[in-house]
């Protein structure tokens, strides 16, 4: 509960949209009021349950459209029709919320601890020197299992085949990376020297010949996913530091509980070069999608398969390490959050 989650993306806030999302299992609504500031309020009216986001924005504030309750961005009721008198603690929950980098952060715990600066940050999606298109999926599955998707990079060759990964003998040659392991998650870095470039690549650059290329993934607590992609002129020197007419890709992924058994999930995916030509964007973007429905039909059964049967019990394989680490490092912070809980529940 006590963590930074993506809420929403700027762009879905555009023309006084009350957004309506569920998030930690709690109904939320988000909107952007006239002062330009962000608000999150829990999206029950307080008198008797109506949706907020079937209400009228006015301002900053926000009014019930069942019987009139006007609400203001803390969440506290300002106003009653044909009733003088507000119970000074009449109001709904509000949440805090960060804008940064076109991205609405939401902190779904103890507001008293919602310190700003625990945000990640990743500056390309506000950096003119990238280009992107950000998006949102659906996934009918718990956050957890498409994390330790990405936290499994043996899928690459069974799952992508044809889009993302390259092949099928990609993981029988590849050897199990070094991972870095930190308190907040992991690191890994990977080169594939002289490899055929991926399909997805290949679409927007056409040129022959092979490339180096590089991945650096980073995946941190509760569910976010950063990657470096790199793809230089195969032999160049490109892994001692000659980037020499490199091209490069940035992807952030970003996992929100919806409820215990889906998720919402934001990400986009930013290239470096030919800024001025809207197409490469595009493409990647759908290059991504499909490589992206490809997890979620995998993920979304997996998820089916678990439900239908409590007692079923995974079994580990090396490649697993990752996420295995990535498991208890998230395990530990429940637990201490869960601790913490405590005395204040005695
Ligand atoms: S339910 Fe919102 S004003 Fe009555
Ligand atoms: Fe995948």
């Amino acid at each position: 509960m006590n963590c930074w989650y993506v809420a929403a993306w700027d762009h879905e806030l555009i023309d006084g949209k009350l957004l309506s999302r569920t998030i930690l299992e709690k109904p939320v609504v988000i909107y952007r009021g006239d002062s330009g500031a962000v608000v999150a309020l829990d999206n029950r009216c307080c008198h008797r349950g109506a949706r907020l986001s079937n209400g009228r924005r006015e301002g900053d504030d926000i009014r019930c459209m069942y019987h009139g309750l006007k609400f203001n961005a803390a969440g506290k009721c300002i106003q009653i029709p044909g009733q003088d008198n507000i119970p000074p603690k009449l109001g709904v929950r509000s949440y805090p919320v960060v804008e940064r980098q076109h991205l609405i952060w939401i902190w779904m715990g103890d507001p008293a601890q919602a310190d700003p600066s625990k945000i990640l940050e990743f500056n390309y999606l506000s950096d003119p020197k990238w280009r992107g298109k950000p998006d949102y999926m659906h996934y009918k599955a718990n956050y957890l299992l498409i994390v330790d998707n990405l936290s499994d990079f043996a899928h690459l060759a069974f799952v992508h085949t044809k889009t993302l990964g390259g092949s099928e003998e990609y993981a029988y040659k590849s050897k199990p990376t070094a991972i870095e392991r930190m308190d907040d998650g992991f690191r890994v870095e990977r080169w594939h020297l002289n490899s055929d470039k991926p399909p997805f690549h290949k679409k927007v650059d056409r040129a022959e010949g092979k490339v180096d290329r590089r991945n650096i993934a980073r995946m941190y607590v509760p569910g976010i996913f950063f990657m470096e992609t790199l793809f230089a002129p195969a032999g160049q020197g490109a892994d001692k530091g000659n980037l020499q007419n490199a091209k490069q890709y940035r992807n952030c992924q970003f996992f929100t509980p919806e409820t215990k058994s889906s998720t919402h999930f934001f990400w986009d995916y930013l290239h470096d070069y030919d800024l001025n030509d809207p197409t490469i964007a595009l493409s990647l973007n759908k290059s991504m999608i499909e490589g992206f429905l490809e997890d979620k039909f995998i993920i979304e059964g997996q998820q089916e398969v678990l439900d239908a049967d409590p007692n079923f019990k995974m079994n580990a394989i090396v490649a697993d390490a990752p996420l295995a680490h990535f498991r208890r490092t998230l395990g530990k912070l429940i637990d201490a959050e869960r601790a913490a809980l405590q005395p204040a529940a005695a």
